[in-house]
């Protein structure tokens, strides 16, 4: 059984890689596919650049060509719910498209020729995701992260929840765009750029999937936080001690 592990951002997928034994890379549609062991889980590892349309080539080519035999997409996301801080961990329960307007042909969100507009991610992924999450911000956060970091993001209780997600073409960055997503989507804690097209076809396919996302800004226009200083310093920690914990399950 391979899952593939999809990272929307190259820093992190290169510290997955630099985990891995028995690489071998294969190199197909501007991408690098690495395909190995990682503590002990045979994986595909890949970074899928970002976008939808980046995404859904990405995991196409997974699944129809590797044969991979699950999904996992991790990376950060701007937050939608009040409630959620910089270094939260979501994880994805229903997945929505919040650009797919082919209204009033159909309904704005529903994805065409499928009859809604969400996707679920895989149920029996979710809770131990949640568990390995939880596992991680309570037993290994503090060993892994220096203070200095812990204390420059806030990091101090991350939360784990379990939300929807919203995925489109576009970098969330005013506090008019947070307010109409939330009025148009209400349930749904964060927003990215490629989980729901991971999701779409993975759902074609019937391959079951899953999408975890460190919650990096507020996607308003106040979210001042060093972008590439938290993925590298934060995000791909995170998704480090995550996946470790999910294989050791
Ligand atoms: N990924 C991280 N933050 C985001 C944002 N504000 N909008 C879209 N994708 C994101």
């Amino acid at each position: 059984m391979t899952i593939a592990i999809i990272s929307a951002m190259a820093e992190e997928n290169a510290s997955l890689v630099s985990q891995m034994s028995d690489v071998t890379v294969i190199e197909a549609g501007k991408r690098r596919y690495h395909r190995g062991l990682l503590w002990g889980q045979d994986v595909v590892v890949v970074f899928s650049h970002w976008g939808k349309v980046a995404a859904a080539s990405t995991v196409t080519y997974l699944i129809a060509k590797l044969n991979v035999d699950e999904v996992i997409f991790t990376g950060v996301a701007g937050a939608m719910d009040q409630n959620l801080n910089v270094g939260d961990i979501v994880i994805a329960e229903q997945l929505y498209q919040h650009d797919m307007d082919a209204s009033p042909i159909i309904e704005r969100h529903e994805i065409p020729l499928l009859g809604r507009a969400t996707i679920n991610s895989d149920h029996q992924r979710r809770p131990q995701l949640l568990e390995a999450a939880q596992d991680f911000v309570t037993q290994h956060l503090h060993t892994k992260l220096s203070t200095e970091i812990i204390n420059e993001f806030s990091l101090h209780k991350p939360q784990v929840i379990v939300s929807d997600i919203a995925s489109g073409d576009q970098f969330i960055s005013s506090d008019q765009d947070v307010q109409d997503l939330r009025e148009r989507l209400p349930s749904v804690a964060c927003v990215e750029m490629e989980g729901a097209a991971v999701a779409q076809v993975c759902e074609a396919f019937e391959v079951p999937f899953s999408v975890i996302r460190t919650i990096s800004d507020a996607a308003n226009d106040d979210a001042h936080i060093d972008f590439p200083k938290f993925i590298k310093e934060v995000a791909q920690v995170y998704t480090q001690g995550v996946l470790h914990s999910l294989f050791a399950l």
